[in-house]
Order: C-alpha cells, then structure tokens, then sequence
C-alpha cells in the first residue's frame, strides 16, 4: 500500500478520504499535474511545477505550497516507492466550502493532495504492433489548456475508443485534429512532423516540448501547424504523447490503416531518441 499527502499528512492513499464539500468532489473544482519520475528522479519537474502554477492562477486559486514543499512532498513519495518508474501525482481544489454554492467561498483553504503510482513497464513487443484510435468530435470548452480536473469529456471520449477496441480518442474541432484525450498528438507527413500550435484548444504537453527539442537537436524537420481531419486520415504516422504512455505510434484509425499500418521510421528514430534522452537523465545528476 502506497502513502499520499493530503493537506500536510501523510497516510496510506486507501485510508486517505477528503470531506462531500470539497469543491473538487462538488463541482470538479480544481487543477492536476503528472509527473514521470525515472530511477527516483522526477522528470521535468520545473516545467510540471510551472504549470501548475499558471493553471492555478488560471483558476484563481493561490498556489498553496512552494517550490520547495512541493519537492519535499515528491520526494517522500519517490522514497516511499522506492527507485521504480513512477507517476506522481498532484491535486489542488479550491478547497471544503461551508455549503454547496458555485460562487468561490472566501476565506477557504485549498486542498492538497499528492500520490504516486507505478508507470506501466515498458512493453517494446506491444508498441512493435502500433495502437488504435478514433477521432471524436470535441465538445470540450474552451481552455483545454488548463490541466483540469474535470475530465468528464475526455472520459467519454477514451472509453468510446476502448468499446471500439481502440487505445486513444483523438479530438476534432472546427475540422483540424487537436490532440488526444489524454494526450498531445502528431503526424508525420512527407518527412514532417507536425503538431497544432499551443493554443486554449490543447494542453501544452511536457512531453510534446520534449519531442520537440529531440526533434530541434537532431535536425529533424518539424512544424507546429493545424492539421486538418484530412492530412491526420493521410498521414504516414501518426503518433501521441504523455507523461504516463511517452509516444504511443497509432497505426490504425477509425478502424483504417495508418501509413503502412505498423509504426513508422519516424517513431521508430523519436522512440529511441526519447529512450536515450531517458537514459541520459537516469544517470545525470540534474534533477530537472
Ligand atoms: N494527461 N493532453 C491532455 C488532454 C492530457 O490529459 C495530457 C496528459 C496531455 C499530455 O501532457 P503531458 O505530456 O504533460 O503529460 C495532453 C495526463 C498524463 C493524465 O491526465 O493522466
């Protein structure tokens, strides 16, 4: 059994329950963040801790902890699992109101909550055989780049793609490909690989920038440009990313295959870019 934090103590997370008036339970009120964490060390984790940050203030909660609370906390999380790969996990709600009303209570403390959990064990033989997708149009709201809690359209969007036998539901709006439920999305197209802009449409992904500055270091050509329904059906690959799965190749939509229907060259050469760039950070003594 695993520990979690919530609002300063540490407990068994089956033992740890938060009040019916939390607002996050209430009303979804709140923000997230995951964070990978390899051999004990959190990826990332500036970047993870930014932006929780902005989707707080987004949000208008004041950021409870600081930098260095919050790297206290992770760290007992990683030392409680020990140097397995994991996914930490960190909560903020605007906090337990005094009753149910959707205006802000004043004077109420967020609450905080953290845990960790294993990151599923690599499994090249699967990733060899590609992953199904399916596009669902996006009936998200309009800020979908903040990290938050209320995911009930991505849930329906996910669990619509597993009752087809696939793996990911990728959003469209507007006739453009956005990324996936959870995740940021990919093509590659003639050589180019390509990703929408940053926009209040998608979550700006750590693991999308990543991708970005293997594919800025090795010289790999890449744009960050819409990518219409039509492009995304004609693609060579097609690919997600996240902090929990890293980049999945999608060799088959909505039941029609993906390029040559087997991940591509270009996953092939980014997944073993991502794996070295892994590697490296494994044994390096930034904790970034
Ligand atoms: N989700 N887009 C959405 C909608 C997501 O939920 C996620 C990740 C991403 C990728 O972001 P990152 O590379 O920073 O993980 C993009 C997490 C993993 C989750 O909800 O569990």
């Amino acid at each position: 059994m695993s520990i979690a934090y919530l609002n300063g103590a540490w407990q068994p997370v089956e033992e740890t329950s938060i009040p019916v008036l939390d607002r996050g339970f209430l009303f979804g009120d709140g923000v997230y963040e995951v964070i990978p964490a390899y051999s004990g060390k959190p990826f990332r984790l500036k970047e993870h801790l930014q932006r929780l940050d902005r989707n707080l203030a987004a949000i208008r909660i004041d950021m409870p902890l600081t930098q260095e609370e919050w790297k206290t906390i992770i760290e007992r999380l990683i030392e409680d699992q020990g140097p397995l790969d994991q996914a930490l996990y960190l909560q903020v709600t605007r906090g337990v109101a005094p009753r149910r009303d959707h205006a802000f209570p004043a004077g109420v403390k967020p609450t905080v909550f953290a845990m960790t959990n294993p990151l599923p064990e690599p499994d090249p033989d699967r990733d060899r055989q590609g992953y199904a997708a399916i596009t669902v149009s996006d009936e998200r709201w309009n800020n979908c780049h903040i990290k938050a809690i209320t995911l009930l359209a991505n849930l329906l969007a996910r669990q619509e793609a597993i009752d087809t036998g696939a793996q990911e539901a990728i959003f469209i709006r507007d006739g453009k490909a956005v990324e996936g439920a959870a995740s940021n999305l990919f093509i590659v197209s003639d050589r180019l690989l390509i990703t929408p802009p940053r926009s209040r449409q998608l979550l700006p992904g750590i693991t999308r920038d990543f991708v970005l500055e293997l594919a800025a270091d090795q010289g790999i050509p890449f744009a960050e440009a819409e990518i219409p329904v039509g492009e995304l059906e004609k693609a060579d690959e097609i690919w997600v990313t996240s902090s929990i799965k890293e980049i999945l190749p999608i060799v088959s939509l909505n039941g029609k295959p993906v390029g040559s229907g087997k991940p591509g060259t270009g996953w092939l050469q980014m997944h073993e870019l991502f794996e070295l760039g892994k590697e490296r950070f494994r044994h390096g003594d930034d904790h970034e």
